[in-house]
């Protein structure tokens, strides 16, 4: 049976539930199928109704792609979980922090590494284990995925935590919640906790520096943690932290005795912090990475007038480049609401005039808050070229358009 997931059912990651139904359904989306104008128009109604639906979900939920960025945090974060997962020893865990702006694919490559990271320990432990009975131990949960609440204190950063678990937390105190926090992560055998957008927490404020505390006892686990935020190095966050020049990593000294850590997990806690950079512009290999992302994106796409070099050909690499300023994305929302265009206007295809008629709007995309730091500056849309003044009255205008001009006749095979 086809899984088309619609958006009702769209898991939400934050609790344990939710995260595994994404994980296991996340590359279960199949988009519509290609098919040509002609055997489209010989559709009835209610059958190019519904692919035009299949087609809007296919470029609402366009595939994630590998990039030379997302392939170096992936080589990094795979390893460190790895490595730190398999360690039988009880002391504390190095973790790692992830750097970007905002619509730069954080999020959605950490949770894809974590997601892949759980697969394969899921299936090692039945490798291992494959007599386990279920129901007799606590359940078992190898990821943790925690959006820090927008107004986060140790106390919220806790129950956010334990709502991941479905943990009761109702009227403890700050100890009480630690001690609950340490608890959920040993007895369901969590190996990785990701804390994402954690530079919600303003540094300056006391209450925060105790959360960094308290964020840091939990490295003594037996869990790796991994921190995202935009412009980490900016946030205060490394603040109490030293770089080791020799092994890349940042150091930072043991928490306070009080958040009940072990005599002999008393030790430094150290991070490597990765930057998810967008792509660039100015070099050859750049230029390249970019246009194959281009081309990854537009065979994704379903429009029946695409020429195959739609984004890459001529100047489009370049006019998409500062559309977004090579942020995956910014790319893929101004695509998106290209295509859903392009379907409604029967063009069917994307030019630059399309596209310079789509101004990207960040302030209301369901399910971001609007925090500013992590809306990205959007280049406008208007482009810095001379445009060619049109007449009012265009019924004696010579149709005639030059060779390479822009036309705004684009072919319409709905017409
Ligand atoms: N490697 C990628 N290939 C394709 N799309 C991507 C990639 N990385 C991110 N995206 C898309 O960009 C959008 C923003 O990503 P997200 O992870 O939420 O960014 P951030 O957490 O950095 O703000 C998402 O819709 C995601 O699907
Ligand atoms: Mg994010």
């Amino acid at each position: 049976m086809v899984q088309f997931i619609l958006p009702e059912q769209v898991p939400d990651r934050e609790t344990f539930e939710g995260w595994t139904r994404w994980r296991l359904t996340r590359h279960s989306f199949i988009p519509a199928p290609r098919i040509s104008s002609d055997e489209y128009e010989l559709m009835r109604p209610r059958e190019q109704q519904l692919h035009d639906l299949h087609r809007a979900a296919t470029h609402a939920n366009l595939p994630m792609q590998d990039t030379p960025m997302s392939n170096e945090l992936t080589r990094v974060m795979r390893a460190r979980l790895q490595n730190n997962a398999l360690k039988l020893k009880p002391n504390t865990r190095a973790g790692l922090m992830i750097t970007g702006g905002g619509f730069q694919g954080k999020t959605e490559t950490a949770c894809e590494i974590a997601a892949a990271f759980e697969d394969s320990w899921l299936d090692l432990h039945n490798h291992l284990n494959p007599n386990a009975i279920p129901g007799t131990r606590d359940l078992h949960v190898p990821v943790a995925y925690v959006q820090t609440p927008v107004t986060a204190k140790p106390k919220s950063t806790c129950q956010a935590i334990l709502d991941f678990y479905g943990a009761e937390h109702k009227n403890m105190t700050l100890p009480q919640l630690t001690r609950q926090v340490r608890a959920s992560l040993h007895d369901h055998g969590t190996r990785v906790l990701i804390l994402d957008d954690i530079t919600r927490l303003k540094m300056h404020r006391a209450d925060d520096q105790d959360t960094l505390d308290l964020l840091r006892a939990f490295m003594s686990m037996n869990t790796t943690l991994v921190l995202i935020g935009v412009d980490i190095p900016r946030s205060g966050l490394l603040r109490a932290g030293k770089y080791d020049k020799h092994t890349g990593d940042w150091i930072f000294p043991p928490p306070s005795a009080n958040l009940g850590d072990r005599k002999e997990t008393q030790t430094e806690r150290r991070f490597k912090l990765i930057h998810l950079e967008p792509f660039r512009y100015h070099t050859a290999a750049g230029i390249a990475a970019w246009t194959n992302h281009l081309d990854g994106l537009q065979q994704s796409l379903r429009l029946f007038a695409s020429p195959p070099d739609m984004l890459t050909g001529g100047r489009m690499p370049e006019y998409l480049f500062r559309r977004t300023n090579g942020v995956v994305g910014l790319l893929e929302l101004l695509v998106e609401e290209a295509c859903t265009e392009a379907i409604a206007t029967g063009t069917e295809t994307i030019t630059e005039q399309l596209l310079d008629s789509i101004a990207l709007n960040l302030g209301d995309v369901p399910g971001r808050p609007r925090i500013d730091n992590e809306i990205p500056d959007v280049p406008s849309s208007a482009p810095p070229k001379r445009r060619r003044s049109r007449p009012r009255n265009t019924v004696f205008d010579d149709r005639g358009l030059p060779p390479d001009s822009d036309s705004e006749h684009a072919p319409n095979v709905a017409s």
